[in-house]
């Protein structure tokens, strides 16, 4: 694909990216069906139609961006966004600031935060009301079933067990609200005056403990995350913030049995087998 032609055709392109930039976008989607870039101004999402997973997850961040624009939230501004039927560039402006994680599987914050100001961020998230009509929704039972199958050989069994008990009763009757669905500390920017939540791709319905998980899963190692749910009880429901963790470690072991060709693999499934079974074992006994 000439992906710099593709670009050209938008005629305000220009306006954005100069010609080696344009070459850096090609060049990364010559590898990946994805590409991103920070220039002087803007910070530029790219995805191409040919992995439609990621296609359609810019999509909604782009539709978010009207529900994102009304709320308490701190986000970057949405500058200008083309798309056709093989591409799809989203324009940010650039914010600067540092993101509280380097790297996703990091487990570590780069940054001293105070965990009240981002929980506050996290519940005004969970505030945000005038989402699409059409919006996904999270039904925890229903990923977890689709997670088990997949990853079942690979659990002890007490951890089977305990899953295969736990199914049905994950969901029952959660307080689903706004999510981002992907709050790990390198998709939020801090600035000396705020946390911009940044990567919306993953925006859903989902029960209101999920984020507040997910974050705590992911800013240290996961298995010290599972004790450090503790700290989350005065803010959020127990029992719900374990359910959320289940769903999180299992997906995480379902993504990493997926990912070819990596010598680092194991290290993470074992790490996320261990952190599903704390939390599994927690339910179980309560
Ligand atoms: N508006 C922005 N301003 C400055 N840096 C940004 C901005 N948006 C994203 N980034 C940087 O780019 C990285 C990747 O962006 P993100 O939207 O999270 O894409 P991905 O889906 O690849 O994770 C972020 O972790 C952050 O370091
Ligand atoms: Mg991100």
């Amino acid at each position: 694909m000439n992906f710099p032609k593709i670009l050209r055709d938008h005629s305000n392109i220009n306006i954005y990216l100069d010609e080696k930039e344009l070459v850096n976008l090609n060049s990364q989607l010559t590898l990946k069906q994805r590409a991103t870039l920070i220039t002087e101004k803007h910070f530029i999402k790219v995805g191409i139609s040919t992995g439609r997973e990621f296609f359609n997850s810019l999509f909604n961040e782009m539709n978010i961006d009207k529900t994102l624009k009304c709320s308490m939230v701190t986000t970057p501004k949405l500058l200008d966004f083309f798309h056709n039927e093989e591409c799809i560039i989203l324009i940010f402006e650039k914010i600067e600031g540092i993101t509280l994680g380097s790297h996703r599987n990091d487990f570590t914050l780069q940054l001293d935060i105070a965990f009240n100001e981002l929980f506050n961020v996290i519940k005004n998230i969970a505030e945000i009301k005038n989402y699409p009509k059409n919006i996904d929704v999270l039904n925890r039972d229903m990923k977890a079933a689709n997670y088990f199958e997949k990853i079942y050989k690979r659990l002890d069994m007490e951890t089977r067990g305990a899953l295969e008990c736990l199914i049905g009763k994950l969901h029952q009757n959660p307080y689903l609200v706004f999510s981002h669905g992907d709050l790990i500390p390198t998709n939020i920017i801090k600035t000396k005056r705020s946390y911009y939540i940044i990567d919306w791709e993953w925006a859903s319905l989902r029960p209101s403990t999920y984020d507040a998980a997910l974050f705590i899963l992911f800013s240290s190692c996961p298995l010290d995350g599972v004790r450090k749910i503790e700290k989350l009880f005065r803010y959020w429901d127990p029992m719900e913030l374990y359910r959320d963790a289940i769903i999180i470690s299992a997906r995480e072991i379902k993504n990493w049995l997926d990912v070819k060709d990596s010598t680092i693999k194991e290290k993470y499934i074992k790490i996320w087998l261990k952190t599903l079974k704390k939390a599994t074992r927690w339910l179980m006994s309560h």
